[in-house]
């Protein structure tokens, strides 16, 4: 086996794993399956000591993060931290990068992190100078149970996961494991992908072609029992209502009374049934007695668990050495890459057409038609000591704000942009344009970027083979300005760095 190195590397998302890194971590996973089946369990019981992991759930865990925490202990090392964020500072209002920047302080070496926005553990890892692990970051990834999940099907289907046929069903919509497990399956050869579900609870529209894009046959079967009769594996989630706006849980179990997993399921069939757990055992998409069947393999998955995150721990931690706190936070965190520069012409200055022009301010310009009034009474403009011209202009289709203030704040441009997408902001000085740029903010709603009071700097980066993504929710994002010339796209493109995942 050619040794692979992850010492200070993130582990934020799935995609940011190789083919031969997916499968170097299950040939170590295994070294430690069997030294746990042969009794040897502690043989690396001080291979971690004086290593020590900080747990930040901000969200309920109940095998992610004792999972971590197990593995630490066997391989010597220690681990400190919150579960359920009451008792500490996170109930005063700071900011995920300021308890970041603490536990820093606090001469931690790994972070392992579960947090409600899509993006927060990759904007944990921007900030933190010791490596951070992903564990689950809203509805968006959970790469270790992905790695997890696979060494299981690895261990089942005699060390390989070439040529495998796996079923999804539940919840395929706004749980991350299917996201994450299904991306980590795309590395492999002649992968068949069967669901059943709900058009609701569905398969999500981006994640289909992305996965044919990479090989992986996707079939939607009408039943349960369709998707059953042709795979290895089905691998059933909780439906995550949590995530879910509008829909009581009598809805979903309505929706999925035809979904649900029974013993009439899976009689007939030789299919290893999987889950990550916890199955909601008031919904119950597993019925009570297929716990008890020979199909389930669900505690042999949370075991697998502690064995993988061992595996990875001991492949993080290894070496010897540790970074200093510097209590500088980098500047580079500041350097939001979301402004699409705009050239102003000499001279130009469409607004006066319409209203009176200024000699020192900002514009706001392209704003939905309507929206002016609304932006005035969120920024609160009013009740400033500023001059304020909003105009809706009918004939242009747009609005316009105008303002004698010097400037706006990071927090207010996201509020202008959350209320009307891709402002143009024009700063003015003594009647010349001195700035122009379209303002991005990611469209992702759950985005830690757009959360004002966390000050995450929008950012994005091109994606090999075309497109943009948002830097921490890695969504996909379409420029929609029709202002910005091609020039200007083309340049603002190529002023963002390349891809970081490897999808
Ligand atoms: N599978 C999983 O992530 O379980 P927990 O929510 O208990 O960590």
């Amino acid at each position: 086996m050619t040794e692979l190195n992850f010492t200070n590397r993130d582990i934020i998302s799935i995609t940011d794993f190789t083919r031969e890194e997916i499968l170097f971590l299950c040939q170590k996973a295994k070294m430690m399956y069997d030294l746990e089946k042969s009794g040897q369990r502690y043989k690396l019981a001080n291979e971690l000591r004086n290593r020590s992991m900080a747990y930040l759930f901000y969200e309920p865990s109940t095998r992610t993060r004792t999972s971590h925490v197990t593995a630490m202990r066997e391989l010597g090392g220690l681990s400190d931290g919150f579960s359920g964020t009451e008792g500490t500072a996170v109930t005063k209002k700071e900011t995920i990068r300021d308890t970041i920047m603490m536990i820093c302080a606090n001469r931690f070496d790994v972070i392992v992190m579960r947090h409600p926005f899509d993006g927060s553990v990759q904007w944990a890892a921007d900030v933190a100078s010791i490596p951070v692990i992903n564990g689950g970051d809203g509805k968006n990834e959970h790469p270790t149970q992905a790695l997890l999940d696979v060494f299981t099907i690895y261990l089942l289907n005699n060390e390989s996961l070439d040529g495998l046929n796996v079923g999804f069903g539940g919840d395929l919509s706004y749980g991350r494991t299917i996201r994450s497990l299904s991306l980590a399956l795309s590395h492999f050869d002649n992968v068949t992908i069967r669901w059943a579900a709900e058009d609701f609870l569905g398969m999500p529209d981006d994640l289909v072609p992305l996965l044919e894009s990479r090989g992986v046959t996707v079939v939607r079967e009408e039943s349960v029992e369709d998707v059953m009769a042709k795979v290895q594996f089905y691998y059933m989630t909780r439906p995550q209502l949590e995530r879910m706006k509008g829909i009581s849980q009598e809805d979903i179990i309505k929706m999925m009374q035809k979904y649900r997993i029974d013993l009439e399921k899976v009689k007939d069939f030789d299919v290893k049934l999987m889950h990550p757990l916890p199955v909601n055992s008031e919904v119950a998409e597993i019925d009570y007695r297929v716990f008890f069947d020979k199909c389930q393999v669900f505690f042999q998955q949370a075991e697998n668990g502690i064995l993988m995150r061992k595996a990875l721990l001991y492949e993080m931690l290894k070496h010897d050495g540790y970074i200093q706190f510097s209590g500088q936070l980098n500047p580079a965190l500041e350097q939001g890459n979301n402004r699409l520069q705009r050239i102003s012409k000499e001279n130009e200055n469409e607004e006066k057409k319409f209203i009176d022009n200024i000699a020192n301010g900002v514009v706001v310009d392209h704003l939905k038609p309507g929206s002016e009034q609304k932006i005035v009474a969120d920024l609160n403009l009013i009740n400033r000591d500023t001059g304020i011209i909003p105009a809706n202009l009918p004939m242009a289709g747009k609005s316009l704000l105008k303002t004698d203030l010097f400037d706006f704040n990071e927090r207010e441009l996201k509020t202008i942009a959350e209320i009307s997408p891709e402002p143009t902001i024009n700063y003015i000085r003594e009647g010349k344009v001195v700035d122009k740029f379209v303002y991005l903010l990611c469209r992702n709603s759950d985005c830690v970027t757009r959360v004002l009071n966390e000050d995450v700097p929008p950012q994005f980066y091109r994606v090999n083979g075309g497109g943009v993504r948002c830097r921490y929710c890695r969504k996909p994002y379409t420029i929609i300005t029709r202002k910005a010339t091609e020039e200007e796209k083309r340049s603002f493109l190529q002023s963002l760095p390349e891809g970081i995942d490897k999808v």
